[in-house]
């Protein structure tokens, strides 16, 4: 009884992570599923999938780490993945269509009713967070309005990984932290909202049971146990959305830390101890997964996907130099970016490649190099796309900010943490130490902590984590570079909203060349 399993239902795959109780990591699985786009802006995936795709990644594992079938070496498993998805189950417990998943964007329709219904300020009252069409409820009204024989058909809705959880246990039940990313949820009393669901006429019995994520709330089936290996009776936590039991796995548990995660988005995550809602609606306040605290997020969503942009438009030399001398096309871009002062001279980016989420919800927002002048080069355009990326994730910092919420230490995760350049540009932006956490394995590996907690292996989440995360040397903020960027913070600030409705007209210019084309 001594390993611990965490399972994330992700976009692209189920992975797995085995560990033990002082964290070492025994054996991971990933197995991948498609992703479908039946027209351009939908996003759907088949429940039968991930079941599938989990039953393999649990089966991998427990082979990789020699445990036989039936054995009780996993003392708990604890569910994480992709949040905000819709899934339909009719009475007998069959899906119903495929899933409508969190980057799905056919709902802005059933967005602005719902907003128009409730009223934004009351919205913001009820669930802490506006509606957006990634969320869950205005999913289910699309489904209302566009497909009502299936509607009328549905018994049960879940969320992805509750979903899993269903399959493993037969148990319709879910935690807090997911819950809160639906726009069903009174995120500060963490329970269902009686009047969000009477507002838009859902009926309560359709949704499943919600606890904190540290629960033992669920166990696995006969049926599953023979599917999976796992023994039956093996307890399973509610477990988290993929935001919050990946900061369990990087130790984002206490107010005082914010973490930033730079992958191909990029994502600002400070626990709070107390409820905090942004009255703009402009930061996502979810629960938490740790018992009693909540959480507030920026999403970027062209973060180290916009150095990768630049490095596949711009950075083909260094592509190139990087295929001859085994380097990395990235570090060398850096190498680059190194070379030009903090601040740029002047020179600017915004990072709204695919529109953005945090500061500014507007997917008409554009990217932008603004001050470029003759003494600008290459390298300054390298460096002007880093600090413009991380000028945008210290903007949800400032917000984090406004509502009351200190942060005086940084973690950060993803790709782009790798690189040890931006690791000290985020430091001097955001003026405070930040370190890396040890291999983390992310969401999964936090799943399996909290799967932990539900076993009584550790005491509590913090606990958890102390026990099995290291972290490395703090990187230092250099107050130099620290006023420099403060300085031009400022100025980057200023630009969207003096650009906004240019950001508007040109889409409707593209609008009309390609329809005339
Ligand atoms: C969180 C979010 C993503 C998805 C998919 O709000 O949209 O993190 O959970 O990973």
């Amino acid at each position: 009884m001594n390993h611990l399993l965490g399972i994330d239902i992700g976009t692209s795959g189920t992975k797995a992570v085995l560990i033990k109780p002082d964290g070492a990591v025994t054996a991971t699985a990933t197995f991948e599923y498609p992703l479908s786009h039946p027209h351009p802006l939908w996003a759907e995936q088949d429940p039968e999938a991930w079941w599938e795709a989990t039953v393999k990644s649990i089966r991998a594992v427990l082979e990789k780490a020699g445990i036989s079938a039936d054995s009780d070496s996993i003392a708990a498993v604890g569910l994480t993945g992709q949040m905000h998805g819709l899934v339909m189950l009719d009475r007998s417990g069959k899906v119903l269509r495929p899933a409508i998943l969190w980057n799905d964007q056919r709902t802005a329709a059933q967005c602005a009713a719902i907003t128009e219904r409730v009223g934004e300020k009351r919205l913001l009252e009820l669930t802490g967070n506006p509606v957006l069409p990634g969320f869950t409820a205005p999913k289910i009204l699309w489904v209302r309005e566009n497909e009502p024989e299936i509607y009328q058909r549905c018994d049960k809705i879940l969320l992805p990984k509750d979903y899993i959880r269903y399959r493993l246990s037969g148990e319709f039940l879910g935690d807090v932290s997911d819950a809160s990313g639906t726009s069903l949820f009174d995120v500060a009393r963490r329970q269902w909202s009686g009047d969000m669901l009477d507002a838009l006429e859902l009926p309560r019995a359709r949704l499943p049971e919600i606890t904190e994520s540290t629960a033992a709330s669920a166990a696995v089936s006969a049926d599953a146990a023979r599917a999976t290996g796992l023994r039956e009776g093996t307890p399973i936590a509610a477990g988290g959305g993929d935001q919050a039991a990946g900061a369990v796995g990087t130790g984002m548990v206490a107010e005082g830390m914010v973490s930033v995660t730079l992958g191909t988005s990029g994502v600002v995550f400070a626990p709070s101890s107390s409820y905090r809602f942004s009255p703009e609606g402009n930061l996502h306040a979810f629960c938490h997964a740790v018992p009693g605290q909540w959480h507030l997020m920026g999403v970027m969503l062209s973060a180290a996907g916009s150095f990768r942009w630049f490095r596949d438009t711009l950075g083909r030399e260094e592509m190139e130099a990087a295929r001859s001398s085994g380097r990395d096309a990235y570090d060398l871009l850096t190498a680059g970016a190194g070379r030009a002062p903090a601040g740029c001279d002047g020179l600017l980016f915004l990072p709204y490649l695919s529109g953005e989420r945090t500061p500014h919800p507007d997917p008409e927002a554009r990217g932008v190099f603004f001050g470029l002048t003759l003494r600008h080069n290459k390298d300054h355009l390298t460096r002007a796309v880093l600090e413009g990326v991380t000028h945008g994730l210290r903007d949800s910092l400032d917000l984090m900010k406004t509502i009351g919420l200190r942060a005086t230490r940084a973690r950060a995760s993803g790709g782009g943490a790798k690189s040890a350049f931006w690791l000290r540009m985020l430091a001097d932006m955001f003026g405070m130490e930040i370190v890396t956490v040890n291999g983390a394995e992310g969401a999964p590996y936090g799943a399996a902590l909290l799967a932990g907690v539900a076993a009584g292996v550790y005491e509590s989440v913090p606990d958890a984590c102390e026990t099995t995360l290291t972290v490395s040397p703090p990187v230092q903020p250099d107050p130099h570079a620290q006023r420099v960027y403060e300085d031009y913070h400022a100025r980057h600030a200023a630009l969207y909203p003096a650009l906004k409705k240019e950001f508007q007209a040109i889409a409707r210019l593209e609008e009309t060349h390609r329809n005339n084309s």
